[in-house]
């Protein structure tokens, strides 16, 4: 999968460069390419931002470095994704869906937001990471990268994926390392049985009592399926 993020500002996404998301880009599985929209302004002082018409605070993202920026990336497998205030909520069935596309493409707004003609022009998939604003779309897009990144194959184990939190509409049961008494506390003293059959009859248990406890929606949502 290749992945083109669009951005005011290329060094945000340095937290791309660790980890798992490293390890995936050093194996082929995914390849991430940062664009900085300046190159694309027309201005020769590479501005990138004008005042709305109509008054208002803040300034916009003009359209025209956006579009040419999308348009050098651009081809027939791209999905083009914008986080956005405005969009659908993000969760776990949108990574999944999301890690299936060979070419996403992410335009990443700034200051009070991108001209509208962008959406208008490429009609992306809006994205919100939830109802609150945050000064910028490097964030969110980060968010969701990271997480659908964890669906595309080989990045991490299936059987981490099957049992991680949502899968089924559950949360995921407790978990616990060494040593098995700390401060006083144990470790529930199924786990340390070996006795496999049971330890994954009690996890079934503890995700569904800790999803009632705290998620109750989640199991709503089962019970909609
Ligand atoms: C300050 S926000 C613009 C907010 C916009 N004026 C509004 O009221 O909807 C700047 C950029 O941050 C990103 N952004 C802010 N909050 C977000 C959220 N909750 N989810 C996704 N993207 C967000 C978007 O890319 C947005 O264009």
């Amino acid at each position: 999968m290749v992945i083109d993020i669009l951005t005011l500002f290329p060094e945000s996404f340095a937290p791309l460069g660790e980890s798992i998301i490293k390890r995936a880009q050093e194996s082929g599985k995914i390849k991430i390419n940062i664009i900085n929209i300046r190159d694309f302004s027309q201005d020769k002082h590479k501005k990138c931002d004008d005042y709305p018409f109509g008054g208002g605070a803040g300034m916009l993202m003009m359209a025209q470095p956006v579009c040419d920026a999308v348009e050098s990336v651009l081809d027939e497998k791209s999905h083009i994704v914008m986080a956005s205030p405005s969009g659908q909520t993000f969760n776990a069935k949108i990574a999944e869906e999301l890690s299936k596309e060979e070419h996403l493409i992410f335009i990443c707004g700034h200051y009070e937001g991108i001209d509208e003609r962008v959406v208008e022009i490429f009609k992306p998939q809006q994205i919100s990471i939830g109802d609150y604003v945050l000064t910028g779309g490097e964030l969110p897009t980060m968010v969701i990268i990271d997480a659908l990144c964890r669906f595309v194959e080989g990045v991490i184990s299936n059987d981490s994926l099957q049992e991680e939190s949502f899968s089924n509409n559950l949360l995921e049961y407790p978990q616990y390392t060494r040593p098995s008494l700390f401060r006083g506390l144990s470790v529930p003293e199924v786990l340390l049985s070996g006795n496999h059959k049971e330890i994954a009859r009690w996890r079934e248990e503890q995700a569904l009592e800790k999803t009632k406890k705290l998620r109750p929606d989640l199991l709503k949502k089962q019970e909609k399926k």
